[in-house]
């Protein structure tokens, strides 16, 4: 893994800015999702059934298409979470008091900036550590709070959640807060859930705090059209994975000739998104010196978005001492913000 660093003289903008920016990359230096060689690639297309992922999603086009999934009427998780955090914000910033905030995953910061504009109207102390796979989406969004927040220093790590974990320094502030919103937990199997909590406690010192947004469970009907709008604009973001990979490894996927699924798999309590092969077709990744065969019908999962029980994400978080401090929801039980803290 190569790290290098951009800082101010790698970037044309005003000193009053970059002065306050740092960009370290943890990938490799061309790439948006150049994490691995391809080999969690090659294993998920030559298994049955073929899964891809999740993170392959998100290069910048992947990044931009998922901003304007936030915008679209089926889509309620955003607005529901924006609306819990303009209520609680202030509740949220008095209770971690002056704080370091580490975001993982953190796309275009935009509900960040509820919890920004509060430690600004409280006077605290600003430090901002965005991790995000995107780095495109990172920088861009870093220059631009900087722009709005000028008591506000950035530090931001384009990397996956587990490198930049382990990449974190002691915090100068008196305290630290990691904040995972947008359910983006929910991408994660139960066994990477773990694997992340016992990663963030190692972040943490005791007293330190852990923000996490978690989707609820709710009508099937619900979750079936906000991941599948009428306009098609989840199709787009789930194909795209397809552009994405073909780009990074040479490939030859023809996206006119796969289709977007998307379902509440009620067992599972999850929604899938899938891939589905519109015929018989070979697509070949040249760089990963891969052949893959799909037959008419096949999918590759590329996406589960686990729907959480309130009761159950709370005993799972003290099982790695992280005691919920407060739980704040909206008016329909759809969404929850869960305020932990590390005990000994
Ligand atoms: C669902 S979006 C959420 C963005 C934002 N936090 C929000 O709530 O709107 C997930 C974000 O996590 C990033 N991401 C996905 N997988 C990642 C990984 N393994 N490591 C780091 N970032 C990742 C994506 O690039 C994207 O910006």
């Amino acid at each position: 893994m190569s790290v290098y660093k951009v800082t101010s003289s790698d970037i044309n903008y005003p000193d009053s800015i970059t002065q306050r920016l740092q960009v370290q990359h943890l990938l490799e230096p061309t790439g948006t999702v150049s994490i691995t060689t391809g080999s969690d690639v090659i294993k998920g297309l030559t298994q049955t059934p073929k899964t891809l992922p999740f993170k392959y999603l998100y290069d910048d086009r992947g990044s931009e298409l998922f901003e304007q999934i936030c915008e679209l009427p089926e889509y309620y998780p955003t607005r529901t979470e924006t609306k819990i955090l303009q209520e609680y914000a202030s509740e949220i910033v008095r209770t971690t008091g002056a704080s370091e905030l580490v975001e993982l995953g953190s796309g275009s910061s935009t509900k960040t900036r509820i919890l920004l504009d509060t430690y600004q109207e409280l006077g605290y102390p600003m430090s901002y550590l965005p991790i995000d796979v995107s780095g495109g989406m990172l920088e861009a969004s870093a220059i631009q709070l900087l722009q709005d927040y000028s008591c506000l220093k950035v530090h931001g790590l384009v990397g996956i959640y587990e490198q930049a974990l382990s990449h974190l320094q002691p915090t100068q502030l008196p305290t630290r807060t990691i904040a995972f919103v947008g359910s983006s937990l929910g991408n994660m199997s139960s066994q990477e859930c773990e694997r992340l909590f016992c990663q963030i406690t190692g972040a943490l010192q005791v007293g330190e705090y852990f923000l996490l947004g978690v989707d609820l469970q709710k009508p099937k009907e619900i979750l079936d059209g906000a991941y599948d709008d009428t306009q098609g604009v989840t199709a787009a973001f789930n194909l795209n994975m397809l552009e994405h990979l073909n780009r990074r490894f040479e490939g030859n996927f023809d996206t006119t000739q796969f289709s977007h699924w998307a379902f509440y798999n009620e067992t599972e309590q999850q929604v899938e998104m899938h891939l589905k092969s519109a015929i018989a077709q070979t697509v070949q990744l040249q760089s990963l010196s891969l052949k893959v065969n799909f037959t008419p019908g096949e999918t590759i999962r590329t996406e589960i978005s686990r729907k959480f029980d309130l009761c159950g994400i709370q005993q799972d978080l003290q099982a790695h001492q992280l005691i919920p401090q407060q739980v704040w929801t909206d008016e329909n039980q759809w969404f929850a913000l869960i305020l932990s803290r590390l005990c000994s």
